[in-house]
C-alpha cells in the first residue's frame, strides 16, 4: 500500500495535492512519501523479527541523504557498491557496523577507505580481489571481516539485465569453486571469514528461486564448517520483487517466513540488501504535458520528463503506470508517452490507454522510487529533477533541481583551444 491516492479526483501524495508541489517546485519532480517509506521499511523488516538480522538498505535503488537517514534511523544497515555509497552512507549517520559492501570493481582507494572505516563485511566476488584485500589490510593493519559472494547458479526468472545469480553473470564465485577459496581465504593474513553472501537478482516475482539457492548455499555452509571454517553471518542479498502493473509478488511476510525456516537451524545473523521492495512504490515522478502530437500511426504525448530522469523503460523496456494527476472525465487515448530527448528510446509508455489530457496538465510516472533519481543523468545537458519528500500536510525539497550553472560546474577550457 502506498500514500499516492486520489481525493475528488485530485492525487495526492499523503495530504499534500501533487498539483501544489508541481507548481512551487516545478517539473518534472521526484516525490517519495515519508510514510510509504517507514511503513514499507518497517513492514520488511519486522517480518524478520523472531530472529537475528540486520537489514541493509541497498543504496543503489535510491541514494538520497535523507532517504538513507530515515533507514538508518528506523535500525537499518546499508548494502553499498562503492565508495560514493560509502560516503552517502556515514554521512546519513548509519553506523559503519551495518554496513556490507558488495561489487566486483572495488577499486584499492574504496577498500581502503572501507577499511578504515571498520564496516561490518566485504562481500568479496574474486580471488583476486581477496587477494588485494589481504593485502590492504595488512597495509593498514587491520583485519578483513568477509563474505564470499556464491553465485549459486539459479535462474531469477526475471530481466536478463538484472539477473545476476546465473553461471554466466559477472558477479560472485562459482559455488563449486567457493569451498576452496573458503579455505585459502580462511588461511590469509589480515582476513577472517565471517558469513556467506548471495544475491541472485532483482524484481523476482516468487520464492523458488529463492529457495533453490537457499538449499545450495545451506550445502555449502555445513562444508564450510565441516572444515572448521566460523559462518555467523548469511548475507542473502536483495531482489524481492513489486507490483508494477500485474505482478503478484510474495508479501514480505511471506518471503521473511520462508527464508527463516529455511535457515534457522543454521544459527546465522540474517543479512538482508532490499532495496525496491522499500523505495520502489514509495516514489512517483510528476511530469508536465508539454505537446500533444496527434499523428497517423500514433498519438504522442510529449511530457517534460525525459529517459535522462527516468531510464528503466528505455532499458528494460519496464512497464510504469501512467496517471493524470488530475483525473480528467475526457476518457481515454492510446498513446506513447514520451520525452524530449533526442532518441528514439526516450519513451514511459509505448501504445499505452491513457488519459486524454492538454499541454499544461500534469502526469504522475507511479513506482518510480527505486532506480529512478539514482539511475538519472545530465544527457542532453538536461538539469536533473529535484526531489521532495512529504510528510502529513507538509512537504520538503529533500534535493534541489539543478541549474545551468551546475551542468558546467566542474568543467575547464584549456587555454588552447581558446
Ligand atoms: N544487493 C546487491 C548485491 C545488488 O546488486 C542489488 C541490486 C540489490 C542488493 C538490491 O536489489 P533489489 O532489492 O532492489 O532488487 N536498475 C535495475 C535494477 C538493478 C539491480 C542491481 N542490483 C532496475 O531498474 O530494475
Amino acid at each position: 500500500m502506498d500514500h499516492f491516492q486520489y481525493r475528488d479526483n485530485r492525487l495526492y501524495a499523503e495530504d499534500v495535492p501533487v498539483e501544489k508541489i508541481a507548481a512551487e517546485v516545478g517539473t518534472p519532480v521526484y516525490i517519495y512519501s515519508h510514510a510509504t517509506l517507514m511503513r514499507h521499511f518497517l513492514t520488511f523488516d519486522r517480518a524478520f523479527n523472531q530472529v537475528d538480522h540486520l537489514t541493509c538498505f541497498s543504496v543503489k535503488s535510491n541514494s538520497n541523504l535523507a532517504l538513507l537517514s530515515l533507514f538508518s534511523t528506523l535500525g537499518g544497515g546499508m548494502d553499498i557498491v562503492s565508495g560514493g555509497e560509502l560516503y552517502r552512507a556515514l554521512k546519513s549517520g548509519v553506523p559503519p557496523r551495518r554496513i556490507v559492501y558488495s561489487g566486483v570493481g572495488k577499486t584499492v582507494a574504496e577498500i581502503d577507505l572501507a577499511l578504515k572505516t571498520g564496516i561490518l563485511m566485504f562481500n568479496i566476488e574474486s580471488p583476486q580481489e581477496l587477494e588485494m584485500l589481504s593485502q590492504r589490510a595488512q597495509a593498514l593493519d587491520v583485519v578483513a571481516p568477509i563474505a564470499l559472494r556464491v553465485n549459486p547458479d539459479v535462474d531469477p526468472k526475471t530481466h536478463p539485465y538484472i539477473s545476476t545469480g546465473l553461471k554466466m553473470n559477472k558477479f560472485g564465485i562459482n559455488i563449486e569453486k567457493s569451498r576452496q577459496e573458503y579455505i585459502r581465504a580462511a588461511k590469509m593474513p589480515g582476513i577472517k571469514v565471517i558469513g556467506v553472501d548471495f544475491h541472485i537478482g532483482s524484481q523476482l516475482t516468487s520464492l523458488e528461486p529463492f529457495m533453490e539457492a537457499l538449499v545450495r548455499i545451506r550445502y555449502l555452509i555445513s562444508v564450510l564448517r565441516a572444515e572448521g571454517l566460523s559462518i555467523q553471518y548469511l548475507d542473502i542479498g536483495g531482489g524481492l520483487g513489486i507490483t508494477y502493473n500485474l505482478e503478484e509478488p510474495p508479501h514480505p511476510d511471506d518471503y521473511a517466513q520462508a527464508i527463516i525456516v529455511g535457515t534457522e537451524d543454521l544459527g546465522v545473523t540474517l543479512i538482508m540488501e532490499p532495496g525496491r521492495v522499500i523505495v520502489g512504490n514509495a516514489g512517483i515522478l510528476v511530469t508536465r504535458v508539454l505537446y500533444i502530437k496527434r499523428g497517423e500511426a500514433k498519438n504522442f504525448i510529449i511530457v517534460d520528463a525525459g529517459m535522462n530522469d527516468l531510464i528503466r523503460p528505455s532499458i528494460y523496456n519496464s512497464f510504469h503506470t501512467i496517471r493524470a494527476v488530475d483525473q480528467p472525465e475526457s476518457g481515454t487515448m492510446i498513446a506513447d508517452v514520451v520525452g524530449p530527448i533526442c532518441e528514439s528510446g526516450d519513451f514511459f509508455a509505448k501504445d499505452r490507454e491513457v488519459p486524454v489530457v492538454s499541454p499544461g496538465q500534469l502526469l504522475s510516472i507511479m513506482s518510480a522510487g527505486a532506480y529512478g533519481f539514482s539511475m538519472s543523468s545530465n544527457y542532453n545537458s538536461r538539469p536533473r529533477a529535484a526531489e521532495v519528500m512529504t510528510h502529513g500536510a507538509e512537504y520538503r525539497v529533500i534535493r534541489e533541481r539543478e541549474s545551468y550553472d551546475d551542468l558546467t560546474r566542474l568543467e575547464t577550457v584549456p587555454n588552447w583551444v581558446e
